[in-house]
């Protein structure tokens, strides 16, 4: 790819822009249940859109030269510290996503420990489902990671077993309200009774519930406490670009006081450039995520998220039920707030998937882990109430066609062969075969020579291969897949893109 000689007229650009994101899944209208979130208010959108274009260019990194910003994220957290019941001595900030606010009480929590015993590894004690963000952060930060088994039936952590695993080194625990994987709630309150005897951290990862539970609980579902109401929560992530339905790059992390947050801190005044003052890991930042948040959060408003609230546990509870209605299709766990994960003991959950997709609904695929078999995941939102129905009826049809569906002895015969694989005996060369063989390789020759790899429109095989390999194996493969699909585009390719081209 090259820039173009001179500038393209700004329709031409659009217009462009329009091509690349052709394949790109419908964000709006409730058939998209993963990574978006829709209130089904397009006016939201709207206020939002035109905030985080009012600040798109004010840089967060100097919030004394840009007063705005610093009121904002004042009032954001502000607003969020209420929310979770935090007293007058709780702080905050605001982060771009979840993975940023998880990953920031993991560095806060790790530097407590290490001013308060010395230098020496420290520890994460997490249960199996707490999020991904929690290894990345452990990977980043240096920290070793102690995951313990939840209830195999419920998936909820085993408080037990998880206080169990606490010694002199764990800098924290980490516990979910609730876990994205199966939507269920860990047992916050008897965690908490004994991280706060121990004085240990206990952070909550409120990323996915955190705005939806108080207002759930105002709908009269059975919330259990979760937040700074319970004695012993230190710190809590908890996300606005999820059930606040605020554009994407909008999170907080909340500390009980401000002297845990020092700990998240970062300042340089030993270089000879202008002098660094960082609470989180981004330096120069836009504010329009920020602003996006301040105005959607009071465009909205409590009557309206108790609103938005309202459809989307409609919609949760005529979803659990549905699948109940399914012949071979089971709910795991119980989950209660907006997350569902479906199996089918029977046949193939990834062919559901697919069919589903063939028939206009993305469905997220989960591969199994530990006791959760591998599965089929549903993010309710407040759109999903007009849809829902619709939704079931040609779920119920993709169920159906993946029951028709016959594997073969040779397919079974490579999928047990995957799952007694080496990790550690595996060379480059034999990811690029396992790729290729999962139809994920780079063009070697054709019209798409030299491309980065392309994803098939059929994922059924590839989930099953990947649901068969060990996880470390699994990491591996998608870590090579991504160096394929992450590939400058070659010179001359520029006009690739043009409406014309398309
Ligand atoms: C419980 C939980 N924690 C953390 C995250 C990470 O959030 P993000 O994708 O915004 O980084 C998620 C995302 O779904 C989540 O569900």
């Amino acid at each position: 790819m090259t820039l173009p000689h001179s500038g393209l007229p700004r329709d031409e650009v659009f217009a462009r822009l329009d091509v690349l994101r052709r394949d790109d899944l419908d964000s709006r209208g409730g058939r998209t249940w993963a990574y978006v979130y829709d209130s089904g208010r397009a006016e939201v959108d709207e206020v939002a859109g035109q905030a985080y274009l009012a600040f798109l260019h004010e840089n967060g990194l100097d919030p004394t030269v840009f007063p705005s910003v610093l009121a904002m994220e004042n009032d954001v957290v502000g607003i969020a510290v209420t929310h979770l019941g935090g007293d007058e001595h709780a702080v905050g900030s605001f982060t771009s996503g979840g993975t940023e606010s998880c990953m920031l009480a993991v560095k806060a929590a790790r530097d407590r420990l290490r001013e308060r015993s010395g230098p020496g590894r420290a520890r994460v004690v997490l249960p199996d489902t707490a999020h991904a963000a929690f290894s990345k952060a452990a990977h980043y930060f240096d920290l070793e990671e102690v995951r313990v088994g939840v209830d195999p039936t419920t998936f909820a952590a085993d408080a037990a077993a998880l206080t169990a695993a606490i010694d002199e080194r764990t800098a924290l625990v980490v516990v979910s309200a609730p876990q994205y994987a199966h939507g269920v709630m860990d047992p916050v309150e008897a965690v908490a009774a004994v991280t706060a005897e121990r004085d240990v951290w206990l952070h909550v990862d409120a990323c996915i519930g955190g705005w939806l539970l108080p207002y759930a609980a105002r709908l009269g579902v059975e919330v259990p406490p979760f937040d700074f109401r319970v004695p012993g929560v230190t710190s809590i992530s908890m996300d606005l670009h999820k059930y606040a339905y605020c554009p994407k790059g909008a999170s907080v992390v909340l500390y009980r006081d401000a002297d845990l947050r020092r700990h998240q801190f970062y300042a340089c005044a030993d270089w000879s450039g202008y002098t660094v003052i960082n609470p989180t890991m981004q330096s120069t930042k836009s504010a329009g995520p920020l602003a996006a948040a301040w105005a959607t959060l009071h465009h909205v408003g409590d009557d309206g998220y108790l609103d938005v609230a309202r459809r989307t546990q409609a919609a949760t509870r005529r979803l659990i039920d549905g699948i109940a209605a399914i012949d071979g299709l089971e709910v795991l766990g119980d989950p209660r707030l907006s997350l569902v994960a479906a199996h089918a003991p029977a046949y193939d959950v990834f062919e559901v998937v697919d069919e589903m997709k063939r028939r206009g609904w993305y469905v997220q695929p989960q591969l199994a882990h530990g006791a959760s078999p591998a599965n089929v995941h549903f993010s309710v939102t407040a759109t999903s109430e007009q849809v829902v129905d619709a939704m079931l009826e040609d779920l119920a049809a993709a169920c159906e066609h993946a029951r028709g569906i016959e594997v073969s002895d040779e397919r079974r015969t490579f999928l047990a062969a995957l799952r007694g694989l080496d990790p550690d005996a595996f060379t480059p060369e034999m990811y690029a075969g396992l790729l290729a063989a999962a139809g994920l390789g780079r063009a070697a020759s054709g019209p798409n020579a030299g491309d980065g790899a392309a994803l098939p429109p059929d994922m059924a095989t590839i989930n099953a291969m990947l649901d068969a390999l060990p996880a470390a194996l699994r990491e591996r493969l998608l870590i090579a897949f991504l160096g394929e699909l992450f590939r400058p585009a070659p010179g001359g390719r520029a006009d690739a893109v043009s409406p014309g081209a398309g």
